[in-house]
């Protein structure tokens, strides 16, 4: 029986793993230490009250012959993809509910969707970012070609003619981990590139809920954007469903690739390998994108933003460096004093009780960065604010 062999080319444990490992082994030295967590970027606002009444009439549902629901249609039911239509239309993207698949993670489908490509082509993926995916590419015995993201370039990299052509083209806009987010002349160089070398852009959207002003939410606001990229999204961030579970996928019907449907690709894949979301997760998802829900899940997103600008603030008074912050929930710093990504970790561990996200967790060019999360709770985050401007003060 053999394994496959590309696990073993992986770093092994997945970053929050490690960071949750340290906290426990850190705790269990100092169990009396009061520990605030703004490391993983989970919610803590409760779900919207037109989800939770949603879930409730479903649940009710179930429970009688005449209304309950054995599996649900592939890629979702017709309201839910409807629903996430109509999110589009809002801001005048046209996306059919047939080019909508719903799932339980973008997480999920971001890995899943190598399925559908060869084994062994070329992913360009900008460093630093989200790990996931760089280790389904490795799993899958891809080629990764990375792309670099710095202070230079706010890290934002766009395509230049020395970049080398790529089959799967990675972007996060709000980024995880570093909050920079993408403006329209500039995820347009990102398709001309795609187009020019035949590859596919894979838009990892599932921070769309904090943008403000005119940045775009999705690539599909960006002209060719439908003949070569897939969109993922999702209800965890925008709306709390990181418990609850419910996303999208976004596969246009122009794109092609070998002369295929990449649409009739990942509804077959979808048909063979996933049977749903339940349907009262869908129910409560189509509840929170109605305009009573949406209005809900804002007040969320606000409580969220102000927490960034407590952040954002804290780090302006002591003139660090960072990304982020706003049109996102994550805060992207330097390390004072030149120190390393994980050193600043067990610093701030130590000294202050916080946990945050070391950066070279996210790649090679996160090294010296860290990342903060505005997920929190507000009184806490004030809280571990003031812990870290008192440690930051002591190192600066
Ligand atoms: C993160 O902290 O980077 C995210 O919560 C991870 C995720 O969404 O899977």
């Amino acid at each position: 029986m053999k394994i496959n062999a590309n696990f073993q080319k992986m770093k092994p444990s997945y970053l929050f793993s490690e960071i949750a490992k340290r906290t426990a082994e850190f705790r269990a030295q100092e169990p009396d230490k009061d520990i605030i967590r703004l490391g993983i970027g989970d919610v803590t606002r409760p779900l919207c009250p037109a989800a939770v009444e949603a879930g409730k009439r479903a649940a009710d549902e179930m429970g009688v012959a005449e209304t309950f629901r054995g599996y649900a249609p592939d890629g979702g039911y017709p309201f839910i993809r409807e629903a996430v239509s109509r999110y589009y239309a809002r801001r005048g993207v046209s996306v059919a509910a047939d080019e909508i698949f719903v799932s339980d993670g973008a997480k999920c489908d971001v890995g899943n969707i190598l399925d559908i490509f060869a084994p062994g082509i070329t992913a360009l993926i900008p460093d630093p970012v989200y790990p996931v995916y760089v280790d389904t590419n490795i799993m899958a015995g891809n080629n990764i070609v990375y792309i670099s993201g710095s202070a230079d370039n706010g890290f934002l990299p766009v395509p230049d003619e020395n970049t080398p052509p790529a089959d799967l083209i990675y972007l996060c806009s709000p980024n995880n981990p570093t909050g920079a987010v993408y403006n329209a002349g500039q995820l347009a160089k990102w398709i001309d590139y795609a187009r020019n070398c035949g590859g596919v852009i894979l838009f990892d959207a599932a921070y769309e809920g904090f943008v403000e002003g005119g940045l775009p939410h999705s690539i599909f606001e960006i002209e060719g954007a439908r003949e070569c990229a897939i969109e993922f999204c999702s209800l965890s961030k925008t709306a709390g469903f990181t418990g609850t579970r419910c996303a999208y996928t976004v596969v246009p019907k122009e794109l092609n690739a070998d002369g295929v449907s990449l649409n009739a690709l990942w509804a077959r894949r979808t048909a063979t390998k996933f049977n749903g979301v339940s349907y009262i997760i869908q129910r409560m998802a189509e509840a929170a994108l109605s305009e009573k829900g949406l209005a809900q899940i804002a007040e969320n997103l606000d409580y969220y933003k102000e927490n960034a600008r407590v952040i954002s603030s804290a780090l302006d008074e002591l003139g660090v460096e960072y990304t982020g912050g706003k049109n996102s929930p994550y805060i992207w710093l330097k390390c004072p004093n030149g120190m390393g990504s994980w050193e600043f970790f067990d610093l701030l561990l130590k000294k202050a009780g916080v946990v945050g996200t070391p950066g070279a967790g996210f790649g090679v060019n996160g090294e010296g960065y860290f990342r903060l999360t505005a997920f929190g709770d507000r009184d806490r985050t004030i809280e571990a604010v003031k812990r870290i401007e008192k440690a930051l003060r002591e190192e600066i």
